[in-house]
């Protein structure tokens, strides 16, 4: 039977590609330390399980395709009690940031047309834009000068007719880069001078380990705001992969008009997860603190040992 050239063409997820090799070396008595995919061990707060168990609806039913109100306040809640303005109409529940990932590519992107990715990048971008019949375009970043963006001219030279967004995560996976403010700045100026959109994919914001560094959201970005995407997730946050939940965050209402209809064409996203991740972003703050201190600690023992 024939499959399409898209099935074809789609390649095997590079962070997905040792697990066999793992599972095999693991069988012959290896031990074997997985680094090859981000699922920490860390132990899922309480809260997630309380909201679980708190349910006492009885039937479980569709979600609302947008998400669950009661989840969506909650994240109005926290990105408020962050510094960020947004209100319930910027925010979509999603599959983790993966689905995000995917449905802001498919709103985004025609056939043929081009993403500007700092390079290297999460190895997973390639898929989410294929799904979309788009291409990545690298912006070449090097560890010789700590994988900074390069100059304003450099980038503007690989902008053609194609290019339809910027995307880029901050932190970034896999090299740790937090990018500063200038440069966060600088990517959302060329996006407004281009009428690009400017993806933000920051769900290791959390987690930078070292004080004399901030984090800079495309969510500050207010001159770009029509521009703006952010994608963010629990799944590192609060090591609750698992409940595949994720968001797309963006004060340009109409984008979010478009992408409301693919979140309804999958209908919704489990109701149990929304629930108990609903529950789960009542943790406070400090939360962070406590969990930034123990990967800082396995960090330096690695870059130690390095
Ligand atoms: C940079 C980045 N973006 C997005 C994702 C997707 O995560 P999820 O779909 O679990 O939210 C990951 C997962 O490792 C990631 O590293």
């Amino acid at each position: 039977m024939k499959v399409s050239k898209r099935a074809i063409q789609m390649e095997y997820s590079a962070v997905r590609k040792l697990l066999p090799l793992a599972t095999e070396a693991e069988r012959r008595g290896v031990k074997v330390y997985r680094l090859n995919i981000g699922q920490p061990n860390i132990p899922t707060p309480e809260l997630f399980f309380e909201g679980i168990r708190n349910i006492d609806n009885k039937v479980i039913s569709y979600a609302d395709s947008k998400g669950l109100a009661l989840l969506i306040d909650r994240v109005v809640e926290t990105y408020k009690r962050d510094g960020y303005n947004i209100e319930k109409e910027n925010v979509l529940v999603t599959q983790g940031g993966s689905e995000a990932l995917t449905f802001t590519m498919l709103g985004i992107c025609n056939e043929g047309e081009e993403v500007l990715i700092p390079e290297p990048f999460y190895s997973n971008y390639k898929s989410f834009t294929e799904f979309a019949g788009a291409k990545i375009v690298p912006i070449p970043t090097k560890i010789e000068n700590d994988f900074a963006l390069p100059s304003k001219e450099e980038i503007q030279k690989l902008i053609t007719d194609k290019t339809r967004a910027i995307l880029f995560s901050n932190p970034c996976n896999p090299t740790g880069k937090i990018y500063t403010e200038e440069e966060v700045k600088l990517l959302a100026e060329i996006a407004v001078e281009n009428d690009l959109y400017l993806v933000g994919d920051e769900p290791y914001r959390e987690f930078i380990y070292d004080d004399t560094k901030k984090h800079y959201s495309v969510l500050d970005m207010e001159k770009a705001k029509d521009n703006v995407i952010l994608i963010d997730s629990v799944s590192k946050h609060y090591s609750a992969c698992g409940a595949r939940i994720g968001f797309i965050i963006s004060k340009n209402i109409d984008f979010m008009g478009y992408i409301l209809k693919f979140c309804q064409a999958r209908l919704a996203v489990p109701m149990v997860e929304q629930y108990a991740v609903a529950n789960l972003l009542k943790a406070p703050k400090e939360y962070f603190k406590e969990i930034k201190e123990i990967y800082k600690r396995r960090r330096d023992i690695i870059v130690n040992g390095l």
